[in-house]
């Protein structure tokens, strides 16, 4: 029998991290171990996952130091899917990871495929990581996963998750026939769990995806699940370009919405076609590698959300 591989997740109690803890602990293939910062160690959700019989490590991504490298020791694989604010301190992750000896790295991606330059505020300061990663030949995989299904908004104007949630996902961008992919945020640790135990992914980008849909075709699943008309707006091109220049103009949250909504709705970056090619990284397909899993559907997601008074 092979010896099972142990894996520390950062990020466990958050949103991608616990859908990538539940997918290992499920699997049952892997130790599975938790790096919490020391200032979350008594939160319930770390106690939750102990109670799943995961073991856990103090590590703050932002405060990397010996004792870093010595939590790192013995571990074949490192899972990144902390916060935001924690991409560029990921270097000293990476470090710490190559002098304890880890064999594979995942560094915190879990986005959309896109070419350098299009998401300059964000993305591209994972491609930083991606880079250095590369450039210290520590083995890693980089992983995509589409828009999560879970970011459809309320129909509550008070329930959004951000301003200006629900008028940007109603709004259609010239036609709104630009295809996107979506995943289900509880698939990604399933597609996880494999692609980590899997040889042909190392050294790989590999894109995870549930399914690919237009705005229009959103915006008809979202008013069959509500039973009621959506008001939708249109935008032009010539808007969409201008408002992108200003927001680079601005930065912050403002230019990180702005890019994303010109590389998915107008280039269409965000589809597996694109993921595939060299300039984008030569993505493997999750659902190539993997046909025995089969994705949540957007529909199934919306019918479930927006039954729930959302
Ligand atoms: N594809 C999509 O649609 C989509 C949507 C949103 C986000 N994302 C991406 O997904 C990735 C993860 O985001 P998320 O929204 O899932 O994360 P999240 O829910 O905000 O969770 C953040 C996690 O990071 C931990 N953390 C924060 N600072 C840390 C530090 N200094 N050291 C160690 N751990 C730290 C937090 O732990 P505590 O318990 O200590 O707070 C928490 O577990 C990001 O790359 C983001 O861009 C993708």
């Amino acid at each position: 029998m092979t010896q099972k591989q142990t894996v520390i997740i950062l990020g466990a109690t958050g949103k991608t991290g616990a859908s990538v803890a539940n997918g290992l602990i499920e699997s049952q293939k892997f130790n599975v171990v938790a790096g919490i910062r020391p200032a979350s160690k008594n939160k319930p959700e770390v106690e939750n996952l102990k109670s799943r019989g995961v073991e856990i490590r103090l590590v703050d991504i932002s405060a990397v130091d010996d004792s870093t490298v010595d939590a790192l020791r013995g571990l074949d694989i490192v899972i990144s899917a902390t916060d935001y604010s924690t991409i560029s301190a990921q270097k000293q992750l990476v470090d710490a990871a190559k002098k304890a000896g880890v064999k594979r790295f995942i560094p915190n991606d879990w986005a959309t495929p896109c070419v350098r330059g299009v998401r300059q505020y964000y993305d591209d300061q994972k491609g930083v990581i991606q880079d250095y990663i590369r450039e210290i030949g520590l083995g890693y995989t980089f992983i995509d996963v589409g828009i999560w299904h879970q970011m459809l908004p309320p129909a509550d104007k008070s329930k959004e998750f951000y301003p200006g949630h629900i008028e940007g996902f109603t709004k259609l961008y010239d036609e709104g026939n630009v295809k996107n992919a979506f995943t289900d945020i509880r698939d990604i640790g399933t597609f996880v769990a494999r692609i980590i135990d899997d040889p042909r992914t190392l050294n790989r980008y590999v894109f995870i995806w549930g399914e690919e849909v237009t705005k229009r075709q959103i915006i008809d699943i979202m008013e069959k699940a509500r039973g009621t008309k959506i008001e939708t707006t249109t935008v032009s091109l010539a808007e969409i370009e201008k408002k992108l220049t200003s927001a680079r103009a601005a930065g912050g949250a403002a230019q990180i919405m702005a890019e994303y909504e010109y590389s998915f709705w107008v280039r269409g970056d965000n589809v597996i076609e694109n993921a595939k090619k060299p300039e984008y990284g030569g993505a493997l397909d999750a659902r190539e590698l993997y046909p025995d899993i089969k994705p949540r559907t957007l529909t199934e997601y919306a019918h479930s959300f927006y039954g729930k008074s959302n």
